[in-house]
Formats: structure tokens, C-alpha cells, sequence
């Protein structure tokens, strides 16, 4: 492993004050024009005819760049066949890899794994390529062998993966090695014995080098325990269920294969059941931490949308304060709430983009168990299924603003130039 710099002392794990997104910042969650993407129309293709496309995580190296494999970069999603209803996609869950040279034009690689992969399907991850070998880190969803389709979920690394470029195409190989990394600890995060509401969350592994510390780090998504009897949330049993946490772990050695949980360095007690696929952009000295989360994962009383939600911090540990006040950094219009999730933020220049899977569309239901109702035709119509247009995002300390958007597919090269963006039309958003 390389030489880890340290110019400071570790900073997660040591025993921070744990950050809180409380009810009362979570309070002043609002449609504005600096938070609400344009409306997403469907495109014209996508690379994967066959699958739907949901959960997508780009190919990055240690310092959080994107990949760069003789002119290829790489990701990774969720897919699950077509033909399927677009809600039982999570049971069958497989990640395939998608290549590109241009940042437009993606190439189907196919599924990454044989069927050695543990659990009884994956769930998202996040991926690392060093020295020419690739980490896919991703969550065993059930387990394998089992007979019923179960909820457990661990933390696996997966290594042992090569890359192969031709002129014209890049292949991933290799003989996997899949280790089992982590299981949440019954302390800092709940079991699934311990969950007393929805099904609790140990998933979304998202591999991060501090770039202060050097400090290698694992964020996922978890749940804080809160026994019965507990006086959190002034003891109301039906807030405190609602208990979602950004979890971590740390590779002391650096070895990218062997984690130590520590605290978790955002909690949503009372606030939020789920706070999913965790990430971090290190941008001006600041830490971006961003999740995504769900309107029916809000505790009651509190009322949130389907969104990408942020914090920023002067280091990783935290303390983390909420982007724009509230959290809220990009949601979807009033009249498409549900059009896109699972957003993944990175730097490009002097912005962050935003890539997220175009979810349901031509829908402007309050809860997304009106699709339910809807004829099977009808769901997969309405269904996108392919990654979204990509988000162009200002970020000023604190504050977030939705510039607009590229194509759907469209993840530039780290050295394209963005066209200018004109202040006096901004995105064409409707809040
Ligand atoms: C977010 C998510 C992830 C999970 C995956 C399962 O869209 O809930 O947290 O890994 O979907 O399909």
C-alpha cells in the first residue's frame, strides 16, 4: 500500500461530537428554484436495452478522481431485467458495468460477477481502482443458500478484479475474491434484530481517502439503535423508529479489504429512517457529505421529498451543519416527485455534478404506493429504468444551487469543458 500522508491526526472514530440532522433543521425542507431539477423527459436510447438501470457508482481512484483506464472510464449499476415489474428490481438485483470514452456514448460490459457473488443479490457500493487492480465494494442483500428472499445486509469487498483495453473496448475480469467486511454491531449500528420499524439498513459501502489525513475510510448507510424505553425524541416511540445514521469504518493499515467500525459521523434519530448511498466531495477545505433519501422515510410530522440532501464540515468526522440550512440540495419538480433517486455527487471543476437513475415519470402522485395500483403495463411505462440527465450543481460554503442539466448519460471527462451557463435562464426549473 502506499505511504499514507499525515499532516494530521486521524480524524475519524476519535470521539467527535456525533452530528445530528434534527427535526428542526429538517422543518425547513421547501421547493425553491436553486433546489428543484428541471423536469426529466425520456431519451431517445440508453446503452442497456435489456436491463433497468438504477444505482450507479463511477470507477475512482484512492484521491476520489475518476478512473482514467487508456482513455475509459467505467461504472457500475444496478441492473435487473426489463421485463420484470420495476418494484421487484431490488430482488434480483446484479451490478453490471457500463465503459466509455467520451463520457456519452456507454458501452454494455455486462454483469461483473459470475454467480459466486455473496448474498442472494447486490445492492449498491461504490468501487476503487489502484495500481491496476480494481475493489468493488458492495452490500449482500440476503443470504445466499437461503430459501426465502431475506433482508440481511453486510458490507462485501470484492477484489482480484483486472482491466483489459483494446482501442475500441474494455473488459473486467478476474478471479473475485469476495470478502465479507462488515456487519453492523449491535452498538453503534442496529441488527436486523434490533430494528423496531422499517427494514433497518446496513448497506451502501462508498470507499473514501481523506485527502487532509490520508485516513482510509468506508461511509455506509445504517441505523442508529434506539432500545425501547429510550427518552430520545422526548420518548415517542413513533419518532424513534425513524433512526437512520451514516456509518464508518476505518483501514488502519490501508489495506482496502480490512475495516474497523467506528461511530457514525451523521445520525438522523427522530428525523429519518433512511440516509443512503453516503459520499463525500472534498472541495475549498470542506468536507460535502451527501445522501439521498425518500418523502415516506421522513418521521411523522416532518414532511421531506425524494431528494438528494447534504452537510457540510471542516473535516470528515464532522461536525456536520445542513446545506442550505435545511439540507435540501436537489429534488425532484412538485409535478414529477418521484422522477429520479439515488444521486451520486462528484467534482467537475468548479461544480459539482450530479448523476441519479430516472426513476418514475408522467406521475404526479403523492406516494409512490399509488404506482402500485397502477396496471403492470402502466408501471413499466411509466418507469425510466436508465440513469438521468446529469446535474450541474454551485456550491458557495453552505449554500447550493441547481444550474441545470446535461444529457442523460452524459459523465464529461475530467478535463472537458463545460458550456457557459447562462445566470440569466437558469435551468428552466419548477419549483
Ligand atoms: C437506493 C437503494 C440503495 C440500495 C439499492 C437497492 O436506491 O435503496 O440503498 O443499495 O437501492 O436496490
Amino acid at each position: 500500500m502506499p505511504d499514507r500522508p499525515s499532516n494530521r491526526e486521524p480524524n475519524v472514530g476519535g470521539d467527535p461530537p456525533r452530528s445530528r440532522w434534527s427535526r428542526e433543521q429538517a422543518a425547513g425542507i421547501e421547493r425553491t428554484p436553486e433546489t428543484v431539477a428541471p423536469i426529466i423527459y425520456p431519451p431517445e436510447s440508453t446503452p442497456a436495452e435489456d436491463v433497468h438501470v438504477w444505482d450507479t457508482w463511477l470507477l475512482r481512484d484512492r484521491h476520489g478522481r475518476v478512473a482514467d483506464l487508456d482513455g475509459w472510464r467505467v461504472v457500475f449499476s444496478l441492473t435487473a431485467p426489463r421485463d420484470l415489474l420495476p418494484g421487484k428490481r431490488h430482488d434480483v438485483a446484479a451490478i453490471r458495468y457500463f465503459y466509455s470514452r467520451d463520457g456519452r456514448r456507454w458501452h454494455d460490459g455486462g454483469p461483473v460477477f459470475a454467480d459466486d457473488a455473496l448474498g442472494q443479490r447486490q445492492w449498491a457500493g461504490s468501487a476503487l481502482y489502484d495500481d491496476g487492480d480494481v475493489y468493488l465494494y458492495y452490500t449482500a442483500a440476503g443470504t445466499e443458500g437461503a430459501a426465502e428472499l431475506t433482508y440481511t445486509q453486510r458490507l462485501v469487498g470484492a477484489s482480484g478484479g483486472t482491466v483489459t483495453t483494446t482501442g475500441s473496448s474494455l473488459s473486467i475480469d478476474g478471479l473475485w475474491t469476495h470478502h465479507e467486511l462488515l456487519r453492523p454491531d449491535g452498538e453503534w449500528y442496529e441488527t436486523e434484530s434490533q430494528s423496531r420499524g422499517m427494514i433497518y439498513t446496513f448497506r451502501d459501502p462508498w470507499f473514501y481517502e481523506d485527502p487532509e489525513t490520508g485516513e482510509v475510510c468506508l461511509l455506509f448507510e445504517a441505523n442508529a439503535p434506539v432500545p425501547e424505553g429510550s427518552d430520545r425524541c422526548g420518548g415517542d416511540d413513533g419518532l424513534q423508529e425513524f433512526n437512520g445514521a451514516v456509518g464508518v469504518a476505518v483501514s488502519p493499515s490501508g489495506d482496502p479489504m480490512e475495516w474497523e467500525l467506528r461511530p457514525p459521523i451523521l445520525e438522523s434519530v427522530c428525523t429519518n429512517q433512511e440516509l443512503e448511498r453516503p459520499h463525500v466531495v472534498y472541495r475549498d477545505g470542506r468536507y460535502y457529505l451527501f445522501v439521498s433519501s425518500h418523502m415516506h422515510t421522513f418521521a411523522p410530522g416532518l414532511e421531506g421529498y425524494d431528494a438528494l440532501y447534504g452537510f457540510v464540515a471542516d473535516s470528515l468526522g464532522g461536525p456536520y451543519r445542513p446545506l442550505n440550512d435545511s439540507g435540501l440540495v436537489v429534488t425532484n419538480p412538485h409535478n414529477a416527485p418521484f422522477q429520479a433517486y439515488s444521486w451520486m455527487a462528484f467534482p467537475h471543476r468548479e461544480e459539482i455534478l450530479v448523476e441519479s437513475f430516472f426513476n418514475y415519470f408522467d406521475f404526479a402522485g403523492d406516494s409512490l404506493d399509488e404506482i402500485a395500483h397502477l396496471s403492470e403495463r402502466e408501471q413499466r411505462r411509466r418507469f425510466g429504468g436508465t440513469l438521468g440527465p446529469t446535474i450541474r450543481l454551485a456550491v458557495d460554503g453552505d449554500r447550493t444551487r441547481v444550474l441545470g442539466t446535461l444529457d442523460h448519460w452524459h459523465i464529461p471527462t475530467s478535463n472537458e469543458s463545460l458550456p457557459d451557463f447562462d445566470v440569466d435562464d437558469p435551468a428552466g426549473a419548477v419549483p
